[in-house]
């Protein structure tokens, strides 16, 4: 078996810390159960293009219950776990992926995933969807799973281009994956990462969110819950309001870039905080991101603007401009959560790898009569993920009487 990883001396330590994150995943563990029994993915080969964490560990060894092959890639140069990637080589299943390594070792490890000559591919950012459709778009593939927002975003371009060869399922649209993996797990492991590099007390800080989608709008409770004041910045009217009414400040960059402690940039956009801010931002103040790609903040602005430069604790790196202001940023502006902390905590991943579980099974069924477009999961699924995580949570869920069902169906009564 061929892999790339980095220490394959690490795997007892991946296999502890994938059984952790596996018990706190039982809707999955449902699904591994069925997929053990009835093997629905028998003679499937998947390649994947995901951050190489406990969670989606878990996930590759449910599709191989399932019958599949796999074979697993970095979707973030800075976000793979390098005990994980050494516990699931032991396992049987090829990484190629080692933590801090270089675009063109990250290129190098697409590839060698796409040579496994996959029938379904799976996605975070839909770099291995971009290497198909412009480096090996011979290679046939029935589909794929698209995990983020930013991948989604990049897909529906593709297919307003009509460029798009085969079909998408656009998982994080799903209900069960935005609503709750973006928002309270990137809320929660947004500031897990900047705790771990810089320890720094919330409570009292100002830290400004970018962008009030699902991610920012977690991020912005959790730093609320913390303690700290915050200020939102966001481009899209409803949006912004919403967040005015949660009680946040709401304002421009050019008025934030002052006031903050701290920075949090997730809006899938460019050039978030560039030189105008850099210029006006305080001695000490915090810059992190967690959107998907590493260019919400313009790091090379900074570097430019910078007398020097220093790691100061791990993953937190020290711009010191010319006016010996001290600009700090953790992980490199690569997505926070997974450059420097754990990631999403599994419980949460639960859901969004239940979706991706059952997307794999409906397209290996469906995929080649769909079109080439973007498909989201079908609703049914979509409850049927939220019902088993309640279940798993001790929820309850209300059952509708015959009469209530008839009632809400029905145009004929009023007052
Ligand atoms: P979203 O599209 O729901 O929200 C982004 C928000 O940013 C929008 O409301 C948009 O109006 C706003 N925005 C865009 N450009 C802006 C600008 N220049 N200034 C201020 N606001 C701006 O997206 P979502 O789901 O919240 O995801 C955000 C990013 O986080 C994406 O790149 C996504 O892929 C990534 N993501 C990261 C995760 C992680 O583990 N760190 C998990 C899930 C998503």
């Amino acid at each position: 078996m061929e892999y790339d990883i980095a220490d394959q001396s690490l795997a007892e330590l991946g296999h502890r810390r994938i059984e952790w994150a596996t018990r706190r995943m039982p809707v999955l563990g449902a699904i591994r159960e069925r997929f053990e029994r009835d093997k629905p993915l028998a003679d499937v080969t998947i390649g994947a293009c995901m951050h190489v964490t406990t969670e989606t560990a878990n996930l590759m060894l449910v599709l191989r219950a399932g019958g599949a092959r796999v074979a697993l890639c970095a979707s973030n140069p800075l976000s793979t776990q390098d005990d994980v990637a050494a516990a699931l080589v032991d396992a049987g299943v090829p990484v190629f992926a080692i933590r801090g390594e270089d675009s063109e070792t990250f290129y190098r490890h697409i590839n060698a995933v796409l040579d496994s000559k996959p029938d379904l591919v799976f996605d975070d950012g839909a770099d291995m969807t971009t290497v198909l459709h412009e480096q090996r778009s011979d290679q046939p593939i029935v589909g794929g799973m698209e995990e983020t927002t930013t991948g989604v975003i990049r897909l529906r371009a593709m297919a307003a281009d009509n460029v798009l060869r085969f079909p998408m399922v656009a998982v994080n649209d799903s209900d069960t994956k935005h609503l709750f993996d973006n928002r309270h797990g990137t809320g929660q492991s947004s500031l897990d990462g900047i705790l771990r590099a810089a320890n720094i007390l919330f409570a009292g800080r100002t830290v400004v969110v970018a962008g009030y989608g699902d991610c920012g709008l977690g991020i912005a409770q959790r730093a609320d819950g913390l303690g700290a004041k915050v200020i939102v910045v966001e481009s899209n009217p409803v949006r912004a309001l919403s967040a005015a009414m949660d009680g946040h400040r709401v304002m421009t960059t050019h008025e934030a870039a002052p006031l903050g402690d701290v920075f949090i940039t997730a809006t899938g956009d460019i050039h978030v905080f560039r030189r105008e801010h850099f210029e006006v931002m305080k001695d000490g103040a915090i810059l992190a991101n967690a959107g998907h790609f590493d260019v919400e903040i313009d790091l090379a602005v900074l570097s430019e603007m910078a007398d020097s430069y220093r790691e100061l604790r791990d993953n937190l790196g020290e711009y010191t401009l010319a006016d010996g202001r001290r600009l700090l940023v953790v992980a490199e502006g690569r997505l926070v959560n997974l450059g420097a902390a754990e990631g999403h905590p599994a419980d949460v991943m639960d859901m969004s790898f239940a979706d991706q579980a059952l997307a794999a099974e409906w397209l290996k069924d469906h995929g080649p009569s769909l079109e080439p477009k973007v498909y989201v999961l079908p609703r049914e699924l979509d409850h049927e993920v939220a019902r088993l995580k309640l279940e798993s949570m001790g929820g309850g869920l209300e059952i509708l009487t015959d009469e209530q069902i008839e009632y809400l169906k029905s145009w004929r009564h009023g007052t």
